[in-house]
């Protein structure tokens, strides 16, 4: 049987944390995959996570089956975190339950789309994050693509999305990144986030909000603010949580899944629907990241400590953003300011193929093809050598 099968080409963004691993240069930087670093090139365990992971330890008496909702606790949490002040208007209207990551998320959002109206199509930016095309297409629902940005590459093309909104069929999904556009940096102001919820209320369609980076963009609250605005005011949405980048809890696999219902009565059987598509996929999600964060987030000290923590992480990124167009700046290239104004891990620089290609090559500095850099890549140690290695790479 499989002797049928031919070999698939590496992931994207997988391969190349890969290629970086096995890469012996002692100047190798990895501004691939969306991993938070610190000065030192390493991803710590936040210190609020790691101590609410010793008290856990400490508490923890079984290790019995959480069910497919997983931690409820959890959900009610996270739940308060993503929709701040206006959860009490709409949380008896929300279906919610933990899954295994954002990616968890997605996929359950996309079997639960496909079971309550299998014609409906997903709309996703043009360029979205590489994996949403799989983690949604693969349910068998139709993809189309918006317009996201201008020839430059560097900003907002609205016009076009406002126009491609305009095709958008009653009914059909709408994805947008909660914030920190993976892989743009690129971000929708909150007048945009408005027009958009007047759009979809006066052509029927659902917005699908994708909520990866909470906190790195503006701040916790800041970047939940389109969401949260658009809970408000609109009868349906769905949202994917991921706490792996905010809480630093990549491995553990932990998000939500939300779909807001237009009532009690269809979040109920939503919920079950949920329930069913979780124990026909993986049964069940995780236990010790949702317990963790459940546990910090329900501890106000934790709770704080994480929030500080979080604040400096993305101060730190906004920092180099900045240091990294000063110096592409002094180095005779100011049209890289952009990144300084851009929002989260993410940055397109711009760049060919070619010297994307030069710049791994020659430099063991990886980068996606499309030149997406991941800003938290970084440090005080490798942006000159990256930014004098770009400028060289503009040149050859
Ligand atoms: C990324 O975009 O680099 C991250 O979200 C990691 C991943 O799974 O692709």
């Amino acid at each position: 049987m499989f002797d049928s099968l031919q070999a698939l080409p590496a992931d994207p963004i997988l391969g190349l944390m890969q290629l970086y691993r096995n890469d012996a240069h002692p100047q190798k930087v990895d501004l691939g995959v969306g991993v938070y670093k610190n000065d030192a090139g390493q991803t710590p365990v936040m210190a609020a996570v790691k101590a609410a992971e010793v008290q856990l330890l400490a508490q923890q008496n079984s290790k019995t089956y959480v069910g497919p909702a997983g931690n409820e606790a959890f959900v009610a949490l996270m739940k308060q975190l993503t929709f701040g002040e206006c959860l009490s208007s709409v949380d008896d209207r929300l279906a919610a339950v933990q899954t295994p990551g954002g990616c968890g998320a997605l996929k359950v959002a996309a079997e639960l789309i496909k079971t309550a109206s299998p014609t409906a199509a997903i709309w996703v930016s043009s360029p979205t994050w590489g994996n949403h095309i799989p983690l949604l297409g693969n349910a068998g629902l139709q993809l189309r693509e918006y317009p996201y940005l201008s020839q430059c590459q560097t900003q907002l093309d609205w016009p076009a999305m406002q126009a491609a909104m305009d095709q958008v069929k009653a009914g059909d999904v709408v994805l947008l990144h909660g914030s920190c556009h993976n892989p743009t940096g690129v971000d929708l102001t909150l007048a945009q986030w408005q027009w958009l919820a007047d759009k979809a209320l006066e052509k029927g369609f659902i917005p699908f909000v994708d909520m990866a980076y909470q906190g790195f963009g503006d701040g916790i609250e800041e970047d939940a603010a389109g969401l949260r605005y658009m809970a408000s005011v609109l009868p349906e949405l769905l949202l994917a949580v991921s706490c792996s980048k905010n809480f630093g809890l990549y491995r553990e696999r932990v998000g939500m899944v939300v779909a807001m219902c237009p009532s009690g009565g269809a979040s109920v059987a939503a919920t079950t629907h949920m329930l069913s598509i979780v124990r026909g996929i993986y049964s069940m999600p995780p236990d010790h990241g949702a317990a963790i964060v459940a546990h910090l987030l329900a501890n106000g000290a934790l709770a704080n400590e994480w929030r500080a923590e979080l604040d400096s992480m993305r101060l730190r990124i906004q920092q180099l953003r900045c240091q990294f167009a000063d110096t592409m700046a002094a180095l005779g290239y100011p049209e890289f300011q952009f990144v300084a104004n851009q929002k989260g891990m993410f940055s397109y620089l711009g760049i060919s193929q070619p010297q994307v290609t030069w710049l791994a090559e020659q430099k063991s500095i990886y980068l996606l093809s499309s030149s997406r850099a991941s800003i938290a890549g970084l440090s005080r140690d490798n942006l000159d050598y990256v930014c004098h290695s770009l400028a060289q790479s503009i040149t050859v």
